[in-house]
C-alpha cells in the first residue's frame, strides 16, 4: 500500500513542488544522489573508483516534454562523457529515453540520443538505456533494436523481472549479444503486464539471471537483495562462470555494506550514481523500495527544526 502510494507520488507535480522546497529536502536527496552538477557526479565517481568500484553516471531527468530541455540533457551527457574520458574514470553512462524526447517525437529522439552514442563511441564508452514504465517498454526496445541494427552496438538495455514479457526480451538480447542490466523493476504496473508478488518477481529474476549468465554478454545483475545475490554467486560457481564475465550493480547510497562485501570477495561491482536537479521522482522510487528510508526524511527535516535534539543518534538506514 505504502509502496504504491509513494510510486504514485513520484508522478505528482504538486507533491514534487512541495517536497523539493521543504527544508532539509536537499540533505535527504544527498543520501541517494551525488549532487546537482556534472562536477558532483565526477567527484563521486572518482571516489568510488578509488574505493574499487566501477560506476555508471546518470544525469537525472525523465518525462521531458520540451525540446530545448531534451536537447540540453543530451548536451549535458556530451559534457559528462568528455569529463569521464579526460579524468580517466572507470565509468559509463545511463540515460532515460523520456529525458531525451521519447514522448516528443521519434526523429527528434533518434537525433538527440544519436549524438550521445556517437560521442560515447569516440570515447570507447558504453551507454545504458534505463527502462521506465511499461508504457515505454516496447518503444525502448524498438529504439534499441534500431540503434543496434545500425551498428551502434555500444548501447544496452535494462530488463525488469516483474515484467511477464522479460524472458522473451532476454532471449532476444542474448541472441544479439547485447548487454543487459537485470533489475526487478521500480514502477507501478498492472497485473496483466507485471507480476505483483515478491516471490514471483524473485523467481523470474533468478530464471533471467541464469539465462543471462549462461548465454548473455557481460550482464549486469542489479539488486541489493541478498537472496538474489546468493543465487547469482551459486550459479556462477556451479557453471564455473568467471567473476569478470558479469558484474553486480547497486545504487549509490543503498546497502553500502553489501557493496563492500562483494568487492572484497573479488566480484566486479558497478555503482549507479545519479546527479542533477531533477531528483524528486528518483528519490520517491527509492522510498517506495524501502519505506524505512522515510525515517531518513523525517530525520533530515527535524534536524533543521527546533526539534533537532530529537535526532542526534546518527543512525541511518542500510
Ligand atoms: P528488493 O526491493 O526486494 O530489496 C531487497 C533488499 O534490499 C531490501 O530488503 C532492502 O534491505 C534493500 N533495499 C532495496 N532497495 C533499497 C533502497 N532503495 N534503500 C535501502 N535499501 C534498499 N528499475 C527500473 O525499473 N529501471 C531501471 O532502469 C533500473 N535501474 C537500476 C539500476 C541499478 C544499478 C539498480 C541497483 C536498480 C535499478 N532499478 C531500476 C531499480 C530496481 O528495479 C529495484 O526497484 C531496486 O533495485 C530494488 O530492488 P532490489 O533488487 O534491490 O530488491
Amino acid at each position: 500500500m505504502l509502496r504504491q502510494g509513494l510510486i504514485l507520488l513520484s508522478d505528482s507535480d504538486l507533491a514534487r513542488r512541495i517536497a523539493t522546497s521543504a527544508p532539509g529536502a536537499k540533505t535527504v536527496a544527498r543520501r541517494f544522489v551525488a549532487g546537482e552538477t556534472v562536477e558532483d557526479g565526477i567527484t563521486a565517481a572518482g571516489a568510488l573508483n578509488r574505493a574499487g568500484f566501477k560506476v555508471t553516471l546518470d544525469y537525472l531527468g525523465e518525462s521531458v516534454e520540451r525540446r530545448e530541455e531534451a536537447q540540453a540533457a543530451a548536451d549535458t551527457y556530451l559534457d559528462l562523457i568528455d569529463r569521464i574520458q579526460s579524468e580517466g574514470l572507470d565509468a559509463n553512462v545511463s540515460l532515460k529515453l523520456t529525458q531525451m524526447g521519447q514522448d516528443i517525437d521519434d526523429a527528434f529522439l533518434r537525433a538527440n540520443v544519436g549524438r550521445v552514442l556517437e560521442r560515447a563511441r569516440a570515447a570507447d564508452m558504453f551507454v545504458r538505456f534505463d527502462m521506465e514504465s511499461s508504457r515505454h517498454t516496447q518503444r525502448t526496445i524498438d529504439f534499441f533494436r534500431t540503434a543496434w541494427d545500425e551498428g551502434r552496438t555500444n548501447c544496452g538495455l535494462v530488463l525488469q523481472s516483474y515484467m511477464r514479457r522479460s524472458e522473451e526480451d532476454v532471449r532476444m538480447a542474448n541472441r544479439l549479444g547485447a548487454r543487459v542490466r537485470l533489475c526487478k523493476g521500480a514502477y507501478r504496473e498492472p497485473p496483466e503486464v507485471a507480476y505483483q508478488d515478491k516471490p514471483d518477481v524473485d523467481a523470474n529474476f533468478v530464471l533471467l539471471m541464469k539465462l543471462l549468465l549462461a548465454e548473455g554478454n557481460y550482464p549486469g545483475i542489479a539488486t541489493h537483495d541478498d537472496a538474489m545475490i546468493r543465487a547469482t554467486r551459486a550459479f556462477a560457481e556451479e557453471r564455473s562462470i568467471p567473476a569478470d564475465a558479469f558484474e553486480f550493480q547497486m545504487l549509490y547510497g543503498v546497502r553500502r555494506d553489501r557493496q563492500n562485501v562483494l568487492r572484497d570477495a573479488g566480484y566486479r561491482v558497478r555503482i549507479y550514481v545519479p546527479f542533477g536537479e531533477a531528483w524528486y521522482p528518483y528519490l520517491m522510487r527509492r522510498m517506495a523500495e524501502r519505506p524505512a528510508n522515510m525515517y531518513f526524511i523525517v530525520k533530515a527535516v527535524l534536524a533543521e527544526s527546533p526539534f533537532s535534539f530529537l535526532v542526534r543518534d546518527g543512525r541511518e538506514p542500510g
